[in-house]
C-alpha cells in the first residue's frame, strides 16, 4: 500500500529519514531501518579543512529543542503541538568515514534499505562536487542528494550547474536539496530539472538563522544557529513544495516540520512523493519513523486510496491564488458556544458582546474570520448574506 518509486529507487514506504545526526553513523541507520523508515539520506559528507579535520566545528552542547518558553514540554509534541529545532556547528563526515559507512551499511549485517549519500562541496568548486559524487558512487551509495548550502559562506540559492555536474559524473540518481527560502520555487526548480536533477528535495532550512534566548540569564541559547527544523517552519515549506511540484514533473520530497502521518499527508496532497523527517527524530526517536508511516496508512483507508499516487498533488488545483473579496459574509454565533467570552477580546471591530455568557454579534461585524479562527468551541460560524 505504501510502497514507492522514488526516482528509480523502490522504497517500502515514503517515509525517509533526513540528513543530519540521526543518519550520521551506520548503527544510526540500522535503527532507522529497524523502526520503519523506507530509505535514509546520510549526514552530508565534505571534505576536511586543510588539516585534516572534518569540517564544521564541533560546538558542544550544540542542540536545543523549543516548545514552550520554560522548556520542553513531551506533551505537547505528542499532541502535534509546535516545536523548533535549534542547532550549532556540528562535524561533517569525511568521504574515507563514509565510505566505511557504506561498506559496512552494504556488506553482511547492513541494511536492505536504499541509501541516499548527501554530498556538500565548496562553492564554484564544481570539481569538488564531481569528486565527493563519483566517490560516494563507488562506495556504494544508491543515490546522491546535494546538499547545496555549503559551509563557507552559507549560500542562500541553488545553483543547477552542481546537477549538470554530478549527473554527468555518476549513474546513481541526483536529487537536489533546495535550500534557499528567498528563492521563487516556480523558476528555481525548472532550471534544476532542466540541470539534470532527478527529483528535488525542498525546503532544507540550512540557510535560515534564528535566536532564541534564556531570559533569567539573559543570555542567547548559541551564539548563532543554523539548519533549523521543527513543526513552526512547515507551513512555509508546504508552500515552497506546491511551489516545486507546480512546476516540474520530476518527483519531490517534502522536508520540513513533520511529525505525524497528517503531517506527511499534507506535503503528499501537495505533490510529494516522498518526505523526509530530521527534528521530530529528536524529539521522540527512531519510532517516530513507524508512526508517520502508520499514520499515512490510516489516513489512505479512511479515504478509501489504495495508493499513494491516488491523492498525490490532490490539493494543488485547489490553490486558486487570489482570495474572494467583498463576500456578503457575518460572523453568527451558534449552538456550539459556550460563552466563554474570548471572542470579545479578539474583536477589532467591537462587534461582539458576552452578557452572562450570552454572545451576540452586530452588523459592526467585518466578517474578517478572526473571532471564527480563535473560537475553541466552535461556537461561531461565517455566514452568507447575500
Ligand atoms: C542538527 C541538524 C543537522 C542537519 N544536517 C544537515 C546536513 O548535514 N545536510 C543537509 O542537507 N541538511 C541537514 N539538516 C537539515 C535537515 O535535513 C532538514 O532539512 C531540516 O532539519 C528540516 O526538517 P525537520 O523539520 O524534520 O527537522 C540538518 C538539520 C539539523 C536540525
Amino acid at each position: 500500500m505504501l510502497s514507492v518509486n522514488f526516482a528509480g529507487l523502490k522504497l517500502r514506504n515514503p517515509v525517509i529519514v533526513a540528513s543530519a545526526t540521526p543518519s550520521i553513523t551506520a548503527d544510526a541507520i540500522r535503527k532507522a531501518e529497524a523502526n520503519g523508515a523506507g530509505a535514509v539520506v546520510t549526514k552530508s559528507v565534505m571534505f576536511p579543512d586543510a588539516s585534516g579535520r572534518p569540517t564544521g566545528g564541533n560546538a558542544k552542547p550544540r542542540f536545543q529543542l523549543y516548545n514552550t518558553p520554560n522548556g520542553y514540554d513531551p506533551s505537547l509534541t505528542k499532541r502535534g503541538g509546535q516545536f523548533s529545532f535549534f542547532r550549532m556547528q556540528e562535524p561533517y563526515p569525511t568521504p574515507e568515514k563514509m565510505a566505511k559507512m557504506l561498506d559496512e551499511l552494504k556488506g553482511p549485517g547492513g541494511v536492505g534499505i536504499p541509501v541516499i549519500v548527501s554530498i556538500c562541496g565548496f562553492t564554484g568548486d564544481y570539481a569538488s562536487w564531481r569528486k565527493l559524487a563519483r566517490l560516494m558512487e563507488d562506495a556504494g551509495a544508491d543515490a546522491i542528494e546535494l546538499n547545496g548550502h555549503a559551509w563557507d559562506p552559507i549560500v542562500k540559492y541553488s545553483d543547477p550547474v552542481i546537477a549538470t555536474v554530478v549527473k554527468n559524473e555518476v549513474k546513481i540518481p541526483v536529487i537536489y536539496k533546495m535550500m534557499g527560502v528567498t528563492e521563487d520555487p516556480k523558476s528555481v526548480a525548472p532550471q534544476l530539472a532542466a540541470a539534470g536533477a532527478d527529483a528535488i528535495t525542498g525546503l532544507g532550512t540550512f540557510g535560515l538563522s534564528a535566536i532564541e534566548l534564556d531570559v533569567d540569564n539573559e543570555s542567547p541559547w548559541f551564539s548563532s544557529a543554523h539548519g533549523l527544523g521543527g513543526t513552526w517552519l512547515r507551513a512555509v515549506s508546504l508552500a515552497f513544495v506546491a511551489g516545486i511540484a507546480q512546476s516540474v514533473d520530476i518527483p519531490v520530497s517534502g522536508v520540513t516540520g513533520i511529525q505525524c502521518g497528517d503531517d506527511a499527508v499534507k506535503y503528499m496532497l501537495l505533490g510529494a512523493t516522498t518526505v523526509q523527517v530530521c527534528a521530530a527524530i529528536y524529539a521522540k526517536g527512531y519510532k517516530v519513523l513507524r508512526e508517520i508511516a502508520d499514520g499515512i496508512e490510516a489516513f489512505m483507508r479512511r479515504k478509501g486510496y489504495s495508493s499513494l499516487e491516488d491523492f498525490r498533488g490532490k490539493a494543488l488545483p485547489k490553490l486558486t491564488g487570489a482570495p474572494p473579496n467583498d463576500l456578503p459574509i457575518r460572523a453568527v454565533v451558534n449552538e456550539n458556544c459556550n460563552g466563554c467570552g474570548m471572542c470579545v477580546e479578539s474583536c477589532m471591530f467591537d462587534a461582539i458582546r458576552c452578557v452572562d455568557r450570552e454572545t451576540t454579534i452586530s452588523e459592526a461585524c467585518e466578517g474578517c474570520g478572526v473571532c471564527w479562527s480563535f473560537c475553541p468551541s466552535k461556537g461561531i460560524e461565517l455566514r452568507n448574506f447575500a
